[in-house]
């Protein structure tokens, strides 16, 4: 259930969130998009510098990533609902650049309300959490991805919940080794939200 009867609405109200600071130096809220009764709800960190200017998330670096990965494993991005635990950009001014900043833990539980009345409008049968702010975001917890990533796992009766990296955990990766072997492993984690939207689970969308 959301206190929202729409998405735009929803979005409307993120914009003026006055919940943590974070929203003082952002540019804008940038709410999670896609279409209502998505069965999959990608689940991200916060918006990075691109995703701050345009309003839209993972629009930048980690979002092309994000986008071959889907298209790879055939999960059409348009099908699922894209998001972040935290709807505004943290970030460190070092010169005229933005250095990104990760949420805190009071940071990231303050968003959490946003981020379940997104889940209660758009009622998705799997949420995907990339990266551990995702993760909190999502269980109201901290929690490894190393402990939880790979398999599905019930979150409550209406959702499945599957953990994985952060896209851009693949961008800072030096070595081709072991980029080769995370991207292999981040596409098998989709692969598994992939198979599941094929299989069919007989969830009804709540949204
Ligand atoms: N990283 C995120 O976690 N979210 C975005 O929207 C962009 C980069």
């Amino acid at each position: 259930m959301s206190e929202f009867v729409t998405l735009a609405a929803l979005a409307g109200e993120e914009e003026i969130c006055t919940r943590c600071p974070l929203y003082r130096n952002a540019t804008q809220a940038v709410p999670g998009e896609g279409p209502r009764g998505a069965r999959v709800m990608l689940v991200g960190e916060q918006p990075g510098d691109v995703e701050d200017l345009s309003g839209r998330p993972f629009v930048g670096p980690a979002g092309r990533l994000l986008d071959k990965a889907l298209a790879k494993v055939h999960l059409p991005r348009e099908e699922c609902f894209v998001t972040n635990a935290v709807k505004h950009f943290k970030f460190e001014p070092r010169g005229k650049r933005r250095l990104h900043k990760k949420p805190d833990a009071g940071e990231i539980d303050a968003c959490r309300w946003w981020l379940e009345q997104e889940r209660g409008l758009v009622g998705p049968g799997l949420i995907v959490a990339m990266g551990v702010t995702a993760i909190r975001g999502v269980l109201g917890r901290s929690e490894p991805v190393s402990r939880l990533r790979g398999r599905l796992i019930d979150l409550d009766e209406k959702a499945k919940f599957l953990a994985t990296i952060h896209p851009s955990f693949l961008l800072r990766l030096q070595e081709e080794e072991d980029k080769r072997r995370e991207w292999t492993r981040f596409l098998g984690d989709l692969e598994i939200a992939a198979e599941w939207t094929r299989a069919g689970d007989g969830l009804v969308s709540n949204g």
